[in-house]
């Protein structure tokens, strides 16, 4: 029988590409996206699936629980994927209240009303499930030479966003192991592709070179991330929705730990080979440095450290290969120059989501 989603945050960076992989591949299943629309939120980004007939779009907030109660109950949702949140780390460092307050109060309400329709209403929860789109930033911080996080790890967020991610993690697990609710959980590391918001390091490297503007590298720079195309993430999670354990955590990764100065190196790289290759994109984006053949890395800056930074972050993905068989596909470099190449098609979707709200954060943000 086709699946019926509810898809929270549909229409921000992984949970667009989510809905676009799930409809190419389960094109008779109905999709519904909850999303307030926040600055990170953009409906341009499912421009692609508008008309598909399984597509609806529902512009709400998760803490509307009435509204999600009605939409489970009037759509027959039998799948909850929870990706509405607050994600940008350094936003949680400037002001963590909404971070607190969408990221755990938002999946608690989330929870209640999925607890009210399938185990209090229906009856038919055993048939469900909720899964939390979580992170790999509440385990914390590893040195040079621990092994990467297990889903055994013990939490230590660091920052208000992944304290408020730990948070929602743990009563996820809370209505699992109190109420039956089914649920599943996804920890995954630092994704990059498409419809990525440009205040996230690899989206904003890629814009501001082609607007000219400087490479902000915090600190040395020399911290670890371990990268994963979102593509990549979308089939992770499918892979748990299709066959995971209720009440299961599962970590997800991309086994490609790169430092910070790499991963801007890497697309100073791909940006000089693509200019010095096509002349049209010089007289497209004459302020990019590669427009008059300077080497981009010489826009590399380095500025004052992000509080708290977190030094490395790898992830041991052995359980959900082992039990469901997933590996990630995308090898980096080719990720990479794919994702240089989708933001260079998609010049009208970058300046449409770098409006003024946006102006005001990237200039006023950092400090060199
Ligand atoms: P994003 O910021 O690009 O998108 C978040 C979406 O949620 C936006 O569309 C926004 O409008 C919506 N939203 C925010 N508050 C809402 C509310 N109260 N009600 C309804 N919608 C709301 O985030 P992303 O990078 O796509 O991340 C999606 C999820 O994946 C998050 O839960 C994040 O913690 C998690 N995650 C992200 C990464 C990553 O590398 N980006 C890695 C691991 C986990
Ligand atoms: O690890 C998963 C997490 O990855 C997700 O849970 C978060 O939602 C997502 O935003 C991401 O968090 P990071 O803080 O790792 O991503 P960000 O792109 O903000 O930063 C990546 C690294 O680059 C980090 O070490 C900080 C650094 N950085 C970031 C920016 C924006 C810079 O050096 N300069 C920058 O301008």
């Amino acid at each position: 029988m086709p699946a019926r989603l509810l898809v929270t945050g549909g229409a921000g960076f992984i949970g667009a590409n989510f809905v676009h992989h799930w409809l190419a591949r389960h094109p008779d299943d109905r999709v519904v996206v909850v999303d307030a629309l926040t600055y990170a939120g953009n409906l341009g980004s499912l421009e692609g699936v508008r008309t598909h007939p399984g597509f609806r779009f529902v512009h709400a907030d998760i803490r509307e629980q009435q509204t999600i109660e009605g939409l489970l109950a009037d759509e027959r949702l039998d799948t909850v994927v929870h990706f509405a949140a607050e994600s940008h780390v350094d936003r949680s460092i400037a002001g963590p209240d909404p971070f607190i307050d969408v990221n755990i109060g938002g999946t608690h309400s989330l929870l209640k009303a999925v607890r009210a329709v399938w185990l209090e209403g229906t009856g038919e929860g055993a048939e469900c499930r909720f899964h939390h789109v979580s992170t790999d930033e509440v385990y914390g911080s590893l040195g040079p030479d621990d092994p990467p996080f297990t889903e055994t790890t013990p939490f230590a967020p660091n920052s208000p966003y992944a304290a408020s991610k730990a948070g929602a993690d743990h009563l996820v697990r809370a209505y699992h192991h109190t109420y039956g609710l089914p649920t599943s959980v996804s920890n995954c590391s630092n994704n990059y592709g498409p419809y990525h918001f440009p205040e996230k390091l690899i989206p904003l490297c890629i814009v501001n070179l082609l607007l000219g503007r400087e490479l902000p590298v915090y600190g040395d720079g020399l911290q670890v991330r371990d990268w994963l195309h979102v593509e990549d993430h979308c089939r992770g999670i499918e892979s748990i929705l299709d066959r995971g354990r209720s009440g299961a955590t599962y970590n997800i990764g991309g086994n490609c730990e790169r430092s910070n100065l790499e991963v801007v190196q890497a697309i100073c790289h791909h940006v000089d080979h693509l200019f010095a290759g096509r002349e049209s994109l010089g007289q497209r984006f004459p302020d990019c440095p590669a427009a008059t053949g300077e080497p981009c890395a010489d826009r590399i800056t380095m500025v004052r450290d992000r509080p708290g930074h977190d030094r490395r972050y790898a992830i041991d993905a052995a359980l959900i290969s082992a039990e469901l068989g997933y590996e990630p596909g995308v090898e980096f470099d080719a990720g990479l120059s794919a994702t240089i190449g989708w933001y260079l098609e998609h010049e009208a979707w970058w300046r449409a989501v770098m409006d003024d709200s946006y102006r005001s954060w990237i200039d006023g943000w950092y400090e060199k």
